[in-house]
């Protein structure tokens, strides 16, 4: 089970103190659930007969502080039972403090007990829906192993104000965004075993019939026929066939229309220019920002995006063999453009080329959204939390900035440093996949001049996940894939606006 939680809300009405709310739930349904309460308001809140003294005298003693994330235990009376009420501290209660006080909680929700979260009640509706998204997401764990917990998910009910219709919305918000995260987790967390390019087509087609998309799956035939010889060259040394993934979301009078595009190699070895072990260990998770498009476009019509957006999920596994490509050799990609492959450990940049041709030149969007672990530069430059963006476009990158911020997801605009584009000449093709020199390199910067070349002019922007997409092993919230992009894709792709906004990129 990914998101170990079922959430449900309880209406609260206005104008009754907590305690008066938390009496009559635990009245009726005295399950022995933890009670969860924000420390921030907790002293008239009305708590103080559950806690035998003043609730700043209890907190005070405990030590608790009131930030982000902070949870103190303490136990209480309610009825003649003993119960645990867990005061979480919500920082400066904004989205970014409320995701990280959810996600406290959501990890320590006892299956057994479940929990009664009241910390949200009474915040505007963005708090609500950050807390909600956090508390879900902080359950999420990954496991192949053979013994699974037992048991169903643990029961979280959540007290909103009845007064407030937006808040219970926002709940429901939380929820699609929370199970698209958790679907673009799972795919990124699956080992490469499993996880063959026919793997993660399928998986694309069983999400496509659950969320109502159009789902077109290319095979090496028509990959051939077509012309693209990016993802057929970077598939070529697997024992596994590449294939492009084709989801469609088309609602009606939509006037925009945004193309995704991930990169989905389901391991990369780095293929004959071979990488180290310790560089390969992480590498079942290349293909997250395919991970991510398939999961955004998953939760497109429960959010009721207004525009038309075509996912597409260019993938393959990077192997070598002696069937596999061969640094020096040249590749033909789709629409007819050319490319020295000096090392095929940069294949990213070559499957995703044929797809935003073929989006340029045959799907013509009005924006397009590449998203991919592509240079372990990007992770030196930024580390695990930020993403890198380049965007062709002012507008776009401000709009995907915003969206970054909101969702929790950050982003940092980075250059597109026409210069550095000479190092790409190529004597013998179009473009190198890789400079032929090795003068000091902007190795992020020159992935994303390589992609500029692919997009035909259009309003363009590109996502370098390759910090961000996996937390560190030894960092805590989240172990593994994050399924970083699918939040800020989502709030992006279903903000009011959208429609001008894009319109205005254009
Ligand atoms: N998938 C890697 C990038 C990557 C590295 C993602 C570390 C996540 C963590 C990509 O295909 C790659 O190998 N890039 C090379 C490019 C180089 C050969 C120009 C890199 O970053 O070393
Ligand atoms: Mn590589
Ligand atoms: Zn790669």
């Amino acid at each position: 089970m990914p998101i170990d939680i079922r959430l449900t809300t309880i209406p609260a009405p206005a104008g009754v103190s907590l305690a008066a709310h938390l009496a009559a739930v635990t009245g009726e349904a005295d399950d022995g659930a933890d009670i969860a309460v924000a420390v921030q308001g907790a002293e008239t809140a009305g708590l103080d007969p559950y806690l035998g003294s003043p609730a700043a005298d209890v907190l005070a003693a405990c030590d608790a502080t009131g930030k982000a994330g902070e949870v103190t235990p303490v136990a209480v009376r309610v009825g003649d039972k003993p119960r645990r009420l867990l005061f979480v501290g919500l920082g400066d209660e904004s989205a970014a403090d409320m995701r990280k006080a959810g996600a406290a909680l959501g990890g320590r929700v006892a299956r057994e007990r479940g929990m009664l979260a009241a910390a949200a009640l009474g915040q505007p509706a963005g708090a609500v829906r950050a807390f909600a998204e956090g508390l879900l997401l902080g359950s999420y764990r990954f496991s192949l192993a053979s013994q699974p917990a037992s048991g169903g998910p643990g029961e979280v009910r959540m007290l909103v104000s009845a007064a407030d219709e937006q808040a219970a919305e926002a709940v429901t918000a939380a929820r699609t965004v929370a199970e698209a995260v958790g679907l673009a987790r799972d795919l990124a967390n699956m080992p490469s075993g499993r996880k063959t390019p026919a793997w993660l087509a399928g998986e694309a087609a069983r999400t496509a019939a659950a969320s109502g998309l159009t789902v077109r799956v290319r095979e090496p035939a028509e990959l051939a026929a077509e012309g693209f010889g990016g993802i057929l060259a970077v598939g070529a040394g697997s024992a596994q066939p590449p294939c492009l993934i084709e989801l469609g979301y088309h609602p009606p009078g939509a006037r925009t229309h945004v193309v995704l595009v991930g990169k989905g190699i389901t391991f990369d070895s780095g293929g004959l220019s071979l990488k180290p072990n310790d560089g390969m260990k992480a590498m079942k998770t290349d293909m997250a920002g395919g991970a991510a498009v398939i999961a955004a476009m998953s939760a497109l019509a429960g959010l009721r995006a207004a525009v038309r957006v075509t996912g597409l999920v260019a993938t393959a596994e990077n192997m070598p063999s002696g069937s596999a490509m061969r640094p020096g050799d040249v590749i033909t990609h789709f629409g007819g453009r050319t490319t020295e492959v000096l090392n095929t450990d940069a294949e990213g940049r070559l499957v995703l080329a044929d797809a935003l041709a073929y989006a340029d030149t045959v799907l013509e969007p009005d924006v397009m959204v590449d998203v991919a672990t592509l240079t372990g530069a990007a992770r030196v430059a930024l580390g695990g939390t930020l993403g890198a963006l380049y965007a062709s476009d002012d507008g776009l990158a401000g709009a995907l900035l915003a969206a970054g911020e909101q969702a929790g997801e950050p982003l940092w605009r980075m250059p597109l440093v026409d210069d550095y584009g000479d190092a790409l000449d190529s004597p013998v093709a179009d473009l190198a996949n890789v400079p032929h020199s090795s003068r000091p390199r902007a190795g992020s910067i020159e992935a994303a001049l390589f992609l500029r070349e692919f997009t035909g002019g259009r309003p363009w922007a590109h996502l370098d996940i390759a910090g961000a997409a996996r937390s560190s092993p030894d960092s805590g919230e989240v172990k593994g894939a994050t399924g970083f992009g699918t939040r800020l894709l989502l709030r992006w792709l279903c903000e009011p606006g959208q429609e001008t906004q894009t319109a205005k990129a254009q």
